[in-house]
């Protein structure tokens, strides 16, 4: 299955030790809100360090087609001339957000509330996935929306004439359900309020301060309770885009069960809100060290370094860490197979409605490998076979999923047998130069058609 032009397949082989220093691409959640915020802003936004994988580029082409200008400037630099909060003009095409959940979701936010209609679609993974979490709230501000059987994409939007504020809890832990909300509260009269149970990812929440919006949160009983004062001309910004955590992922764990690997993965944000993996690779004994801590445009930063660890433990990984980690749970599976006992995963349901179905997905391909995987709705054990103890020798369906695809590259870096995927070509949403940067550290990953 592919809907990225002819399928990848790839095959990873045991590796000499891993050593070097990985530079790794921009942040993919927030070079799309840059994106999205800099076409919603007054004037030029400039950009430095964007993520230029796939999903990015696409939301990049979707915010040209609502009428703002976008240019790339190359070696990163890309800057976004705003048309305003309110200021977008009504698509002449179909959007096609190809791979990315968090593209589609928050641009049907960001139109929401402007009397305008557009059609969404994307390829056979995006199609496949749930858009009433996102529809549901926009209509309590007078969105329309018309989609295929189960509020699946394709799907046409119809925003509002005349929004009204709205106050909404969220019923699932996403940033993707709240930023939509958030985004279509811009154009609303009045104080919109949005809460969530438990904190994910406030990239929006910061960005939309930073833009200059009257903005609060506030913990209470209750969750966390965002307040966003509607219709504010949004200022544009100089944005420099972190290096993302969770492409950070695949080179700390490569390092950590490849036997004499030391890489050092430089200028990683800290948000704790997006750094559970490190914290829980920390407590399985995992030679994960921070270096040059430091706070940069308001977020923690620092040089990861990580170590080959042939102790490592498996543990419960609390439950209530699952949103700070939700994207690392794959790359975590194939550590835990690595280490001694069982890593414990629980209240992490939302695996299921990821690129793929991340828990099966994992699981199929991590049994296929000889591993021990027991599963529930909500729930996964993964029983580690020790350093030099999974066998590998298998070919895993990636299901359209990059994360799939790069954690069984991954694995096959220690496998005794090598491990392949039918199709690496999702890896270019969110990681275009994987294989390169992989390479580099010594990694023997080859197309297997190439
Ligand atoms: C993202 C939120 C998460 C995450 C995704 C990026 C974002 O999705 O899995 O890769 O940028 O807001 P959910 O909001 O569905 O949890």
């Amino acid at each position: 299955m592919s809907g990225h032009g002819t399928p990848i397949p790839m095959i990873s082989r045991k590796s000499g030790p891993l050593s070097g220093t990985a530079d790794v691409p921009g942040d993919k959640s927030i070079s799309h809100r840059s994106l999205i915020l800099g076409a919603m802003a007054v004037g030029e936004t400039r950009i430095t360090g964007l993520l230029e994988g796939q999903d990015v580029l696409d939301t990049a082409k979707a915010m040209r087609a609502f009428g703002a200008t976008v240019t790339d400037h190359g070696g990163g630099e890309w800057s976004v001339q705003g048309v305003g909060v309110g200021g977008f003009s009504e698509p002449d095409h179909v959007i096609d957000c190809g791979n990315s959940g968090t593209g589609v979701r928050l641009i049907m936010g960001a139109m929401a509330t402007t009397p305008i209609a557009a059609t969404f679609t994307g390829d056979a993974s995006l199609n496949g996935r749930p858009m009433g979490r996102v529809t549901d709230p926009l209509a309590l501000f007078g969105t329309q929306s018309f989609g295929r059987e189960g509020g699946r994409l394709p799907m046409t939007i119809m925003g509002a004439a005349d929004p009204v504020a709205v106050e909404y809890t969220l019923p699932v832990p996403s940033a993707q359900v709240k930023s939509a909300v958030l985004l279509a509260a811009l154009n609303a009269p009045g104080q919109s309020v949005v809460i969530e149970k438990e904190a994910t990812r406030d990239h929006t929440e910061r960005m939309l301060q930073g833009f200059g919006a009257e903005l609060s949160v506030e913990e209470t009983p209750e969750g966390r309770r965002i307040t966003l004062t509607g219709q504010p001309e949004l200022k544009p910004q100089d944005i420099v885009v972190p290096r993302d955590p969770s492409s950070a992922a695949f080179p700390v764990c490569a390092a950590l069960i490849v036997p004499g690997s030391d890489v050092l993965v430089p200028n990683i944000g800290l948000n704790p809100t997006r750094a559970g993996l490190f914290t829980t690779l920390q407590e399985m004994g995992a030679d994960l060290t921070y270096e040059n801590m430091r706070e940069e445009g308001g977020e923690p930063v620092a040089d990861l370094r990580a170590k080959f660890s042939p102790n490592m433990q498996g543990i419960a990984v609390p439950p209530e860490r699952a949103a700070s980690m939700i994207d690392e749970y794959p790359v975590l599976s194939v550590v835990a197979s690595f280490a001694h006992g069982v890593t414990d995963m629980q209240g992490v349901k939302e695996l299921r409605v990821k690129e793929s179905d991340r828990i099966d997905a994992m699981a199929k391909g991590l049994r296929a490998a000889g591993v021990t995987v027991d599963e529930g709705p909500d729930w996964w054990k993964v029983t580690g076979l020790g350093a030099d103890g999974v066998p590998g020798g298998a070919t895993v369906a990636s299901q359209l999923d990059h994360r799939i695809a790069m954690s069984f590259m991954v694995m096959g870096m220690a496998s005794q047998k090598p491990m392949s995927v039918d199709d690496g070509s999702p890896i270019a949403t969110s990681f275009p130069i994987f294989e390169p940067l992989m390479a580099d550290l010594g990694a023997q990953i080859v197309r297997a058609n190439g």
